[in-house]
């Protein structure tokens, strides 16, 4: 494992222009629970009955009461963790240039990372489905369900459900960034989800190379990605950040 983390610490310091894609599996360290495998939101809810744009729609009462009031108080109160930190320091550095998130948790700015296209939106913010006026997460009044603003329109986040396309804009930078990195990480991320999960192979189409941090295989094992660093996001970040930082301070020394 350390000659691994030795390897992908050199290509993370050799490369010019770093993107990385990351998916649930980084903030499960925060204490966020992924979407599948064990433990997962999936296990206790059935996607289609709360995670899509119709189900909403039919009955936006339970899939308030279901599935976000569960999740407010474990986002609003989670912390990064060496994986969101690790990828901020490398932004720091200048190698890592782009975030591209399916998370909607806010975790990767709270590290510090500048450029972050957050893919699947944010949960930090509520729009009113009428008149289209902004709320805070944090500060709507959950007694009444599902919440309203002042004109009676139900609150729904900025995140995209099941159903919906992804915004435009974010998916135009998405694809410019993978298309210009010469190196993809991709940490925490089943890899299954499209279009996200596509982010790699365009990557690797345009002649990146492509690394994954997971413990885990995924799809993308061994066809898009080359190396899987087989573990937890946390402990894999914070060494190899470690030997990027070692390698760095070498170079300058010759
Ligand atoms: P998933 O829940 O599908 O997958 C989480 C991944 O993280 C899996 O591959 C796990 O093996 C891995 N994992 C678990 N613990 C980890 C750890 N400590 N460190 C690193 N990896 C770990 O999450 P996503 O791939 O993000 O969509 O799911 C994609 C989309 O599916 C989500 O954005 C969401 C969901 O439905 C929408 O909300 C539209």
């Amino acid at each position: 494992m350390e000659d691994l983390i030795k390897k992908v610490a050199g290509h993370i310091a050799a490369a010019k222009h770093l993107v990385a894609l990351t998916g649930a599996g980084i903030s499960v360290e925060s204490g966020i629970p992924p979407f599948r495998g064990k433990g997962g939101l999936w296990e206790k809810f059935d996607p289609m009955e709360v995670g899509h744009i119709q189900s909403f729609m039919r009955n936006p009462e339970k899939v308030w009461r279901l599935l976000i009031s569960e999740m407010r108080d474990v986002l609003v109160s989670a912390k990064p963790n060496a994986g969101h930190l690790g990828l901020a320091r490398l932004e720091e550095l200048g190698i890592l240039k782009t975030v591209i998130t399916q998370n909607v948790d806010g975790l990767h700015q709270m590290a510090g990372s500048r450029d972050v296209v957050e893919f699947h939106g944010n949960f930090a913010w509520l729009r009113c489905m009428d008149c289209g006026s902004r709320e805070q997460t944090v500060d709507i009044d959950l007694s009444q369900m599902p919440p309203k603003c002042g004109c009676g329109g139900i609150y729904r986040h900025e995140c995209v459900f099941f159903g919906e396309m992804i915004p435009p804009k974010e998916l135009d930078r998405s694809q410019i960034a993978a298309s210009t990195c010469d190196l993809m990480l991709v940490v925490g991320c089943s890899a299954v989800v499209q279009p996200a999960a596509f982010m790699p192979v365009i990557a690797k189409q345009s002649g990146a190379m492509v690394i994954e941090i997971n413990p885990e295989p995924t799809p993308l094992t061994g066809t898009t990605s080359t190396i899987l660093v087989k573990g937890k996001a946390g402990k894999a970040m914070r060494e190899i950040t470690a030997e990027v930082e070692r390698i760095i301070a070498a170079k300058r020394q010759q």
